[in-house]
């Protein structure tokens, strides 16, 4: 076994897709899944690198912060600590699309309705899956609100993932901008596992305990 740190990496919370200085496209994402995931990850000893849209939390101990706000920066920011990591968690609730122009001023009202173009950004999760090397562990989220979990396995397969996190954002109290979690863990090779309602804390260490546990028991003895 090498004697260099194991790597994470981590997305987490909302982007903005500015449509002027002060009006952008978002999500309630509070970034205390990808948070609870981080701190973790850094109390097992490993590098780990966050990549967070904008939240109001403290950057936890140990953890190397980096803050962005929108897809594209993200995508950039993620690059260089993608090609290094051993394990990449997308937790991050990405905005699927971006206004087509955005303004450099602050935009005046109009009388009458206004239509906005909009163009999709980059999928950071899937872009970087595709460059996956076999030492590296790809694990995303699936945020939905029906189907959860035929959803959750279309997006495992489609983003060519070996780990997914389905959460039924639905429920009040749970998931998104919740304290709390519950969660269906799927795997590539066909694994399953429920999890929660807990507190994310707790949701975190279930999630990095099966996949420790997963790849200990796919590495040779
Ligand atoms: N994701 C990403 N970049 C995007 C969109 C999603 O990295 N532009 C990642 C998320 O971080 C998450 C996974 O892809 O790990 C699934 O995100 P989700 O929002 O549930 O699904 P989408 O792929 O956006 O599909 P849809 O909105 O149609 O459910």
């Amino acid at each position: 076994m090498s004697s260099r740190p194991f790597r994470c990496l981590l997305t987490a919370g909302p982007t903005r897709e500015h449509l002027d200085p002060v009006r952008f496209l978002s999500n309630g994402s509070s970034g205390k899944m990808g948070y609870a995931l981080a701190a973790a990850a850094a109390a097992r000893g490993w590098t780990v690198d966050l990549v967070s849209g904008p939240v109001a939390l403290p950057a936890p101990a140990g953890v190397n912060v980096r803050r962005v706000v929108s897809a594209a920066e993200m995508f950039a920011a993620c690059e260089a600590p993608f090609a290094a990591c051993d394990l990449f968690i997308a937790v991050a609730a990405v905005a699927d699309y971006r206004p087509l122009t955005a303004a450099a001023q602050k935009q005046k009202k109009q009388p009458g309705p206004v239509v906005l173009e909009l163009v999709p950004t980059i999928d950071v999760l899937k872009t970087l899956a595709a460059r996956k090397t076999p030492r590296q562990t790809v694990v995303g989220f699936a945020a939905e609100t029906n189907d959860v979990e035929s959803y959750a396995r279309r997006k495992l397969a489609e983003k060519r993932l070996d780990w997914i996190v389905a959460n039924d954002v639905s429920r009040a109290g749970l998931g998104m901008d919740a304290d709390d979690n519950a969660i269906i863990l799927l795997g590539a090779a066909g694994d399953r596992a429920d999890f929660g309602p807990a507190p994310k804390s707790a949701v975190a260490e279930f999630i990095l305990n099966r996949l420790a546990a997963a790849s200990a028991a796919n590495s040779p003895a």
